[in-house]
């Protein structure tokens, strides 16, 4: 039987508050990280804002799930991801993930958790398609989710605002018969 929750590079934890808080608190601080990941404007939090956060929204919804991201080789936490489904009769969840740790980008730790995270949309809660939102500007994360198999769907024109530059929406999304071809491939 499949391992939903380990790969190659990374395995997928869940984090006492303490420890995602103080995660959290450095990664917001990182403007570059929050503009690839966010569309609210940044913003600074203490670690025990996060946390009184977290408190008082906890993650008890049997529609989202959240995993955080650990390398294999130094057990380091290097991100978050989430996976939520907004209605259940169209069997559609919605991925969101942040490699947090700069160091880990572009060293394939992201994508591995991405095909984690999928694996578990399709096996586990047996979706039937799973989509994503992108700034236009991220080309990393573009590629990222091509090679985990989500396809260009829609492009919003000038949806986001950063630095008196408009920049486009893009929304990606995988069919299930698509990720199980891609298994037997
Ligand atoms: C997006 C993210 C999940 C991608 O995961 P990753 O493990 O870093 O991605 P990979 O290392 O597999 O790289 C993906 C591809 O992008 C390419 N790439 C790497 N850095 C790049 C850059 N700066 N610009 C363009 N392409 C880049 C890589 O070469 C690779 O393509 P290849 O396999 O054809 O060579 C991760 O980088 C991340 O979380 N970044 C910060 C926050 C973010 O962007 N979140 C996503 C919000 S939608």
């Amino acid at each position: 039987m499949k391992n939903l929750f380990r790969g190659e590079l990374v395995r997928l934890t869940d984090e006492e508050p303490e420890v995602l808080a103080k995660a959290f608190a450095k990664w917001a601080r990182d403007t570059e990280q929050h503009r690839l990941a966010c569309d609210d404007p940044a913003q600074l939090w203490s670690v025990k804002n996060i946390q009184d956060h977290m408190e008082s929204h906890p993650e008890d919804s049997p529609n989202s799930f959240r995993f955080c991201i650990r390398t294999l080789a130094d057990d380091v936490l290097i991100g978050s991801m989430d996976i939520w489904v907004d209605h259940w009769t169209h069997s559609e969840g919605w991925l969101g993930i942040s490699i947090g740790e700069r160091d880990y980008w572009g060293k394939g730790y992201g994508t591995e958790a991405m095909k984690l995270i999928v694996q578990y949309g399709f096996l586990e809660l047996n979706l039937r398609r799973i989509s994503l939102g992108v700034h236009g500007y991220n080309e990393r994360a573009v590629k990222s989710y091509e090679k985990v198999g989500f396809k260009l769907e829609g492009r919003m024109r000038g949806e986001g605002f950063r630095d008196g530059v408009h920049f486009d929406g893009l929304w990606m999304g995988i069919l299930r018969e698509e990720w199980f071809a891609l298994q037997g491939a």
